[in-house]
C-alpha cells in the first residue's frame, strides 16, 4: 500500500490535504517568517489515526512535522527547508478536540491535543473552575502545542507554566506506538516521568494526542492597574513593593513607550499615560471578592508610582489589557520582527533593558527595536524591526547568556534558536537530549530541524 493510501485509510481521504492551494495556510508560521513545502497536510481526529498516520509514516521513513494551532513563534510547527529534499507529512491535531466532563474532586480535565485554549479556559470556568494559564494568542494556540512549547503568558507568577498544569499525557511515538497515562494520580513514583519529558519537546519526541489537565480555583473578583514608573528599576521594585502587600497578584507585565505608540496607532486608540514615563506595569489582582480597594491602598504606598490608571469593570479591565496583548499584533503589522523571548534574573532585567540599545544599533545601526513581556519572571520580547535576522539575535543572545539569562524563555527554540541551543545548555546536556531524543524517535523523523540543527544525512 502506498503512503497516500495508508494516510487515507488512517483518517479518510477528506482529511489528507494534497492540493497546494489547500496546504499553503498550514504552511506558513503565524509570524510569516518561517515557510516551506508538506508532502500533505494530514488532519487525525483520534489517538489511534495519530498511531496510524505515524506508523505509515515510519514504514516508508517520511519525515512528520506536528502542528497544533500554528500560532508558535520559533517555526516549530512548520515544515523546515530540508536539507535532503525530503518533504514532511505535517500532521495538524485541530481535529482532536474531545472534552471531557470536568471532575470537580480531582480539580481536573481531560483535553484532546487540538482543545483551544479559549475553549478549554470556558469549560473550567462552566464548571466553577478556571484553567492556570493564559495567552493573547488563546483563541487559536492548541492545549498540545502549549504543552510542547511549555507556554508561559501572563499567569506564571501565580499558577506556573503549562508543565505545572499537566496531570498525565497520552502520546503516540514515532513508529506508532501509544502511551498513555491520563488517570490524574495525585502522587505517582513509577519511573521516568514520560509525559513531563514531552512538555517543552517541540514536537520531536512524539505527538501528543490527550492530556489530564490540573484546574484552579475561578476567581471572579478582578482589577488591574496600568502604572508610569519611572524606568525598569522602578518597574521591578514597584512589583516587589506590591508583592508584599497584595496576596493575589495574578499577573505584572512591562511596556514602554515604542511598543504602546504602535499599539496606539495599530488599535485607534488613545493610550493612557503616554509619555509619562520610561517605563508602564500591567498589573492584575485576582481574587473571590473584588480587590479594587486593596489595589488602590497598596499603589498610594508605593513611591514608585508616577501616575496609574485602575479599572475594575471588565470592559475596562480589557481596554487595559488590550495595551499589553496587543503589542505582538501591532509590531507585525509594522513589519517582520525578528522575535527574540529571553529571560534574565530578576536583579539584572533593568541591565539588560539598559544595554540591550547599543548592543543592537552595533549589530543593525538602522533596526527599531521594540521590547515588552512579563516582569514577574525577568521575561522579555525583544522584537527587532528592520535587521538582518542572523545579526541581531547572535548580538542579543550573546548579551543575554553573559547576564545568565536563557535565550528562549516560554516560546521553545524551535527553528529560529536551534544553532544557539548552546548559550544557554551545557554540551553534555545537548549530547543527553539528543539521546532522549534517539530513544524515543531513532529514525529522527519528528520535526527535523526543530530544537537541534538538522544533522548532515548520512
Ligand atoms: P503550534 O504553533 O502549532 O506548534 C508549536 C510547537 O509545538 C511546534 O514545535 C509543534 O511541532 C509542536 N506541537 C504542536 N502540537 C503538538 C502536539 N499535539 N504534540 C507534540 N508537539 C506539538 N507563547 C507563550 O508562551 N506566552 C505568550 O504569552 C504567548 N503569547 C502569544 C501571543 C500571540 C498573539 C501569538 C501569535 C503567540 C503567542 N505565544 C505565546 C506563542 C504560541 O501561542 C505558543 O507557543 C503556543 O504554545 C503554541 O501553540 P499552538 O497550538 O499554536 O502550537
Ligand atoms: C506575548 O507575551 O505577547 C507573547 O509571548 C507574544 C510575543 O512575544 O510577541
Ligand atoms: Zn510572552
Amino acid at each position: 500500500m502506498t503512503l497516500a493510501a495508508a494516510l487515507a485509510a488512517a483518517v479518510g481521504p477528506e482529511h489528507v490535504l494534497i492540493d497546494r492551494d489547500l496546504r499553503a495556510s498550514f504552511e506558513t508560521d503565524w509570524t510569516g517568517r518561517f515557510t516551506g513545502t508538506a508532502r500533505a497536510v494530514v488532519r487525525p481526529a483520534s489517538t489511534g489515526q495519530v498511531a496510524r498516520v505515524l506508523a505509515a509514516c515510519a514504514e516508508a521513513g517520511v519525515p512528520v512535522v506536528v502542528q497544533g494551532g500554528n500560532t508558535g513563534l520559533v517555526g516549530g510547527g512548520v515544515p523546515g527547508p530540508d536539507p535532503a529534499g525530503d518533504p514532511p507529512i505535517l500532521l495538524v491535531t485541530t481535529r482532536l478536540t474531545e472534552l471531557c466532563a470536568v471532575s470537580p474532586a480531582a480539580r481536573q480535565v481531560t483535553a484532546g491535543a487540538g482543545v483551544r485554549l479559549a475553549a478549554l479556559a470556558a469549560h473550567a470556568r462552566s464548571a466553577g473552575l478556571d484553567f492556570g494559564v493564559d495567552l493573547a494568542a488563546r483563541d487559536s494556540a492548541t492545549v498540545g502545542g502549549m504543552v510542547a512549547t511549555n507556554a508561559g503568558g501572563i499567569k506564571v507568577l501565580r499558577h506556573g507554566s503549562m508543565r505545572e498544569q499537566v496531570a498525565g499525557v497520552e502520546a503516540a511515538l514515532a513508529d506508532g506506538r501509544v502511551i498513555s497515562r491520563l488517570d490524574g494520580l495525585a502522587k505517582d513514583s513509577t519511573g521516568y516521568d514520560l509525559g513531563h519529558l514531552l512538555a517543552g519537546s517541540e514536537g520531536t519526541l512524539a505527538v501528543i494526542t490527550r492530556l489530564r489537565l490540573r484546574l484552579v480555583a475561578r476567581e471572579d473578583g478582578r482589577a488591574v492597574a496600568f502604572v508610569a514608573v519611572r524606568d525598569t528599576a522602578a518597574a521591578v521594585g514597584l512589583l516587589a513593593a506590591l508583592r508584599a502587600r497584595l496576596a493575589g497578584i495574578s499577573a505584572a507585565e512591562l511596556c514602554f513607550d515604542a511598543g504602546l505608540t504602535l499599539v496606539g496607532r495599530h488599535l485607534g486608540v488613545p493610550v493612557p499615560l503616554a509619555g509619562t514615563g520610561g517605563a508602564y506595569v500591567l498589573i492584575e489582582v485576582a481574587a473571590q471578592a473584588d480587590p479594587l480597594d486593596d489595589l488602590l491602598a497598596a499603589l498610594q504606598a508605593c513611591d514608585q508610582v508616577i501616575d496609574a490608571t485602575v479599572a475594575s469593570s471588565a470592559t475596562e479591565r480589557a481596554r487595559l489589557w488590550q495595551l499589553r496583548e496587543a503589542h505582538t499584533e501591532a509590531i507585525s503589522v509594522a513589519g517582520l520582527p525578528v522575535k527574540l523571548d529571553v529571560s534574565v534574573p530578576a536583579g539584572r532585567l533593568a541591565e539588560l533593558v539598559g544595554a540591550l540599545p547599543e548592543a543592537v544599533a552595533v549589530a543593525a545601526p538602522a533596526a527599531q527595536l521594540v521590547v515588552f513581556g512579563h516582569l514577574a519572571e525577568a521575561n522579555l520580547h525583544v522584537n527587532i524591526l528592520q535587521a538582518d535576522a542572523g545579526e541581531v539575535t547572535s548580538a542579543v543572545l550573546a548579551l543575554v547568556a553573559g547576564l545568565g539569562g536563557s535565550i528562549s524563555s516560554e516560546h521553545g527554540i524551535g527553528r529560529a534558536k536551534a544553532r544557539y541551543l548552546g548559550l544557554s545548555r551545557s554540551q553534555a546536556e545537548i549530547e543527553l537530549m539528543r539521546a532522549v531524543k534517539a530513544a524515543f524517535d531513532p529514525l529522527g523523523l519528528l520535526n527535523p530541524g526543530v530544537l537541534f540543527p538538522v544533522p548532515p544525512r548520512a
